[in-house]
């Protein structure tokens, strides 16, 4: 599916002051006060706070963000509550979301004024759930984790990850059916229906009940008769509560369907009271992997081969975060554009604490055609904030570097040294980490998996296993290894690479600013050296280091910047060998892994589809990140954490099914069905 072009909210203001849409015709809150509106109709409408008391998890989903001002309200709610669920997840869609510049102009005005938090004359009294003191500073963070407008699911967290907030930038409709998670209350709060019945589409209201836990509820302002039509004619129970300040009336309604449809396999597989996981793995996989599953509260061990962490490919000096421009947008360009934004999130504020070394202040991928590179922005209206073209004279600028010719410029993308972002990441996660200890086989006992030592010793055991671990993955999960005449088996390639240090005293002036690329990149290190790769040869098992690959590499430089080295020093050069581990589709192999041997049988066509692909229970991957696992580790990390533990995906179901690691379980049904 495309991506659809964002177009940012217009906000304006009315008669009372009140944040208003021109182009809808209708304000935004209530003028008795958007965070008395939403703690009457959408926290109590809901029985929020006392229904999230004591959970684990709480998940809320609302259709139309806008200011985020629920949010907020709810965030505070949470904030104020001693007997809070351990995590809220909080889901919306926002066809329309403003800029930051335009969240922060209409949350001066709205919260920030003296009297703005309290509730105005109508609105009812009573014991504030809110801790409205506390929003113009929640608001505050929002604005500074408040992402590029592009038409993705972007993750922000806040409180040390117990707080997640989704926010799908896009069509309701659209983004509902392609959504994965189990809302337990669910804010409905589009403009009027009359000025905005797309919102209140039959669309949206079909969609809802995949997205209901058994016992979720909904809360609007509005009572139209189309809004509890549509409700009742999806399953819910409805009725009319009292309404907020002016309002006489506001709709409650609770999940009642006559028919619960059965979970799919792939849902089925989620194990939401796993307590413990093992990692098998200690690279940037496995401790994403790990970082996440903590955050969702279980106890990971990492047991790692090797005698440190990040000896593998993830030990390099440095390596590129970024995103990627493609013409189709498929789900390769959409894949890494969504794991960048995610990469950048997660590691920008390690990099400015100065706990892992790198810098995110742009990448330039170098380009040929700057006319053409404009019209595709325009044409999908990508905001500058994640992707510019610049012309040959703005590249020059930008690098410092005159012959680079136009190039893509990704304003948050840059380098970070991948070993040291894994140590930190392990480090802070609250994991364990286990090096010396190889995984030789895994056994099933009873629900638990113990990993095992070429003895049969146990290494540890867990209610579920990720295998992190690059290429020997497929080893470890027999029913997705490639054997002659059994369909299905994962696709994995291994390719060697060696990158080069060029040192400082050999860089021929002047050297880039940032790092550029294109088929092969350089990395301006701090030390004034320069770090250029990478060779990429399949079936290739040298470890030491070659000359020839050293001059492949000078050759990159001597393309992007137009610096030459003299060919004698190849010798005495340093560089790393490391081997990545990519399918044929460039994309991760990440979850549940399918069940048993061949599960193919002749009328399955459903298999066809990953979602219907039977899974074996408490054994998931997190592996294949190819030549882009810095960018795509922390999100394929938090897909898998939330598949494991059944919260809402950070992906569309579109994208799950291109990472899905079985789907080369589905592809073969396919060719099996044509056949
Ligand atoms: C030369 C080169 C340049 C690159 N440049 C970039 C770049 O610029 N940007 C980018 O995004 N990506 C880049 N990459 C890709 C990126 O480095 C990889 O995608 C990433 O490191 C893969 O991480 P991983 O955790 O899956 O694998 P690894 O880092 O290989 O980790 C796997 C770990 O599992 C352990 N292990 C294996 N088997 C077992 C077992 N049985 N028991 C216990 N432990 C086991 C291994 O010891 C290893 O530590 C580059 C890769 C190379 C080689
Ligand atoms: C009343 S405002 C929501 C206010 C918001 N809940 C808050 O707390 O600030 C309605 C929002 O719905 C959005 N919207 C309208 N049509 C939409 C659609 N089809 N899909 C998604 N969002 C839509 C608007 O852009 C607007 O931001």
């Amino acid at each position: 599916m495309k991506t659809a072009p964002i177009t940012p909210a217009t906000i304006a203001f009315d008669a009372e002051g009140v944040p208003h849409a021109p182009a809808f015709g209708d304000r935004y809150h209530s003028r008795a006060g958007a965070l008395a509106q939403a703690e009457h109709v959408f926290l109590r409408g809901n029985g929020l706070p006392q229904r999230w008391r004591g959970r684990p998890r709480f998940v809320i989903l609302e259709t139309g963000f806008g200011l985020g001002l629920s949010f907020l309200a709810t965030w505070a709610a949470w904030q104020r509550d001693p007997a809070r669920c351990d995590r809220l997840h909080y889901v919306a869609v926002e066809k329309h979301p403003p800029t930051r510049a335009d969240l922060a102009r209409v949350h001066a005005a709205v919260l920030d004024e003296p009297g703005a938090l309290g509730a105005a004359d109508g609105a009812p009294a009573g014991v504030s759930a809110v801790a409205s003191a506390e929003v113009p500073q929640l608001a505050a963070r929002l604005r500074a984790a408040w992402p590029p407008l592009t038409g993705d699911l972007h993750r922000l967290a806040f409180d040390h990850g117990r707080v997640e907030l989704l926010l799908a930038f896009g069509d309701a409709a659209a983004w509902l059916r392609r959504m994965q998670l189990q809302a337990d209350a669910i804010y409905l709060d589009g403009f009027a229906p009359e000025h905005n019945a797309e919102m209140w589409s039959d669309a949206v209201f079909a969609a809802l009940p995949a997205l209901s836990a058994p016992d979720a509820t909904a809360a609007t302002w509005s009572v139209a008769r189309t809004v509890r039509d549509g409700l009742a004619q999806h399953g819910f129970a409805v009725e009319r509560a009292p309404g907020f300040a002016a309002k006489r009336e506001m709709t409650v309604a609770r999940f009642a369907p006559r028919h619960r449809p059965a979970l799919h396999a792939r849902r089925q597989s989620a194990l939401p009271a796993a307590r413990d996981a093992i990692v098998i793995g200690a690279g940037l996989a496995g401790a994403a992997a790990a970082q996440a599953l903590v955050e969702q509260g279980l106890a990971v061990v990492v047991l790692e081969g090797g005698t440190a962490a990040a000896t593998g490919a993830s030990g390099n000096a440095a390596g590129l975060v970024r995103g990627l421009m493609s013409r189709d947008d498929g789900a390769h360009a959409r894949w890494h554009r969504a794991a960048a934004l995610e990469a950048q999130r997660q590691i920008a504020p390690s990099i400015s604490a100065g706990l892992v070394p790198g810098r995110l202040e742009g990448v330039l991928h170098l380009a040929d055609d700057v006319a053409e590179m404009r019209r595709r922005i325009a044409g999908a209206a990508w905001p500058a904030d994640y992707v510019q073209a610049l012309d040959a004279e703005a590249a020059a600028a930008a690098s410092g570097v005159k012959v680079v010719g136009a190039a893509w410029c990704f304003p948050g993308g840059g380098w970070v040294d991948p070993a040291a972002l894994v140590r930190h990441t392990l480090a802070v996660s609250g994991a364990e980490l286990r090096t010396a200890c190889r995984v030789a086989r895994l056994q099933r006992r009873g629900a638990r998996w113990i990993a095992c030592d070429e003895h049969g010793r146990p290494w540890a055991e867990a209610d579920l296993v990720v295998l992190a671990n690059a290429a020997d993955a497929a080893r470890l999960a027999p029913a997705v290894e490639p054997v002659a005449g059994q369909a299905g088996g994962w696709k994995i390639a291994r390719s060697r690479g060696q990158v080069t240090r060029l040192p400082a005293s050999l860089v021929a002036a002047p050297a880039p600013l940032l790092p550029l690329a294109r088929n092969g990149y350089i990395i301006p290190m701090p030390d004034g050296s320069l770090l250029c790769g990478a060779t990429q040869t399949v079936d290739d098992d040298e470890p030491a280091l070659r000359e020839a690959d050293h001059a492949h590499n000078l050759a990159v430089l001597a393309r992007l910047t137009g610096s030459a080295l003299s060919p004698t020093a190849l010798g005495s050069l340093a560089g790393r060998v490391g081997w990545r581990c990519h399918t044929d589709d460039r994309l991760p192999l990440v979850g549940a892994l399918p069940a048993g041997a061949d599960t193919i049988d002749a009328g399955v066509s459903r298999l066809a589809q990953p979602r219907h692909v039977p899974r074996e229970p408490g054994l998931f991957a997190l592996t294949a990140l190819g030549s882009r696992g810095i960018t795509s580790a922390a999100l394929g990390g938090r897909v898998l954490a939330a598949w494991i533990c059944g919260t809402p995906l950070p992906v569309d179901t579109d994208l799950l099914d291109a990472v899905d690691a079985g789907r080369y379980r589905a592809r073969a049904a396919r060719v099996h069905g044509r056949g």
